[in-house]
């Protein structure tokens, strides 16, 4: 059992404490904000996540995870410190290591003798041995404190699951004794480890998001390629699926990839591209097809609402970037309102996780509790997130509260026989 402080709250962090706690680990996860601290403490949880209100309640009862304001104060007693915090996407597309930095700063002077500082954030190659420059700057001992590359895999709305049952755990670190020390908190999930060196390690989380990006625009591509050539791209995926060299994952297309990771590390992969001279023409063709699928869904609101969406309304159901979560950042289903927004149509959405927030981050977006009240006068109905309840509504209601039958469904969720039969005109993608 191992004193570890988790820096940073949020889906990685608060998962991530959670889960080394219930591992029997002595965890302290800290965050800046203190209303979310408190909130925690008492054991109410500020993210949708599956199983994680288990963890954290067990957590408290057992006094093996507990809640602090301010890094410092958790980074002092551990062994272990995990930085979570976040690595947004700056303007020129690198990523803006800036709370990295000022976590680093912040914990030098505090860090025990012996203590590991694991890079848990994405952050690009050669921001382990940032960390350890800043460290030393800001008064670490370094020669007596590691610093490791752990990147994290995780999925939000299976982040438990996917923290206790990895497809793999990385480990990427200069020094064999400090890597064995990481890898043995993880001892008990059986799960294969790699040890490698820091920069491989901080490659291998960017190469794998860029991968899965891919493989989204890609099949994005196929299904507008399908629609031309009157093909079904579920078929068409279905039957690629079962070559075990492609696998039957992420093989869905849909409005195009979004959510807090695929947009900004595909960005800051490319910047390091650029940066080293390597011109990664691929890489730009995948963010390019993923912007186009974005405006292929308001063209096809477009041709469902009769041509123009000046004075239309449009009924949105799904918000979220994907379902099971309640992260709204870099959701497509956003982009999508705002686009529609701006040429003059009245958007009503409704999410299951979302709520008011939405209506914050897109000016002019109305965010409706009720999923048929968000239909009431709708010329068009998208369904922008494949949230399961959808498929179960009344569709016999919606078709009497619409204005006019149409629905764009852009994540293939729903049934075309059914609802033509009743009377629907029915867009999917590719299909
Ligand atoms: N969300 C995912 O699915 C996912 C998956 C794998 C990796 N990642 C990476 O993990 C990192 C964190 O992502 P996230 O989604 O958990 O972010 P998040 O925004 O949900 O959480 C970050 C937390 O850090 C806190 N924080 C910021 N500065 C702090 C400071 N100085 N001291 C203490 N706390 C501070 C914030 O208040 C926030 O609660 C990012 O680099 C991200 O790319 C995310």
């Amino acid at each position: 059992m191992s004193d570890v402080a988790v820096i940073g709250a949020g889906y990685v962090g608060l998962t991530t404490a959670a889960c080394l706690a219930h591992l029997g680990h002595r965890v302290t996860c800290a965050d800046i904000d203190r209303e979310r601290v408190a909130a925690l403490s008492k054991g109410e949880i500020p993210i949708l996540e599956d199983g994680l209100q288990a963890l954290v309640t067990e957590g408290l009862s057992s006094r093996r995870l507990t809640f602090v304001v301010g890094a410092e104060n958790a980074a002092g007693i551990a062994e272990f410190v995990f930085l979570c915090v976040p690595t947004p996407q700056a303007e020129d597309g690198s990523a803006n290591l800036s709370f990295v930095e000022d976590v680093a700063r912040e914990i030098a002077p505090v860090l025990r003798p012996g203590a590991v500082v694991i890079n848990k954030s994405t952050m690009p190659v050669g921001s382990t041995r940032l960390v350890q420059r800043i460290l030393a700057e800001a008064g670490a001992a370094i020669e007596e404190v590691g610093v490791a590359s752990n990147p994290e895999f995780l999925r939000e709305g299976s982040s438990v699951r996917d923290f206790l049952s990895p497809n793999r755990v990385v480990i990427g670190c200069d020094d064999p004794a400090v890597a064995v020390r990481v890898s043995e908190l993880y001892r008990s999930l059986n799960a294969p480890m790699l040890v490698t060196d820091p920069a491989s390690a901080e490659m291998i989380k960017y190469a794998s998001n860029a991968f899965l990006a891919t493989k989204i625009s890609f099949m994005n591509a196929i299904a507008n390629l399908c629609e031309t050539v009157d093909a079904d791209v579920r078929e068409v995926a279905l039957g690629m699926g079962y070559d075990q060299r492609i696998g039957f994952e992420f093989l869905h297309p849909g409005p195009g990839y979004g959510g807090s990771c695929f947009p900004k590390d595909t960005a800051a992969l490319l910047y390091a591209a650029r940066r080293s001279g390597y011109d990664f023409s691929l890489l730009e063709g995948v963010v390019e097809v993923n912007f186009r699928q974005h405006e292929r869904m308001v063209e096809k609101v477009r041709n469902l609402a009769g041509g123009t969406l000046h004075g239309v309304s449009i009924a949105l159901w799904g918000l979220t970037f994907k379902a099971n979560t309640d992260d709204l950042r870099d959701s497509p289903a956003l982009v999508i309102a705002r686009r529609l927004i701006e040429e003059g149509a009245k958007v009503q959405a409704y999410d299951p996780a979302a709520g008011e927030r939405a209506a914050t981050l897109v000016p002019g977006l109305e965010v409706v509790p009720d999923p048929y009240v968000a239909c009431e006068g709708a010329h068009v109905l998208a369904v922008l997130t494949e949230w399961d309840e959808f498929r179960w509504l009344d569709f016999d209601r919606v078709l009497a509260t619409l204005g006019r039958p149409a629905v764009l469904d852009a994540r293939n969720l729903l049934d075309p026989v059914a609802l033509r039969r009743r009377g629907f005109t029915y867009e999917g993608v590719g299909r």
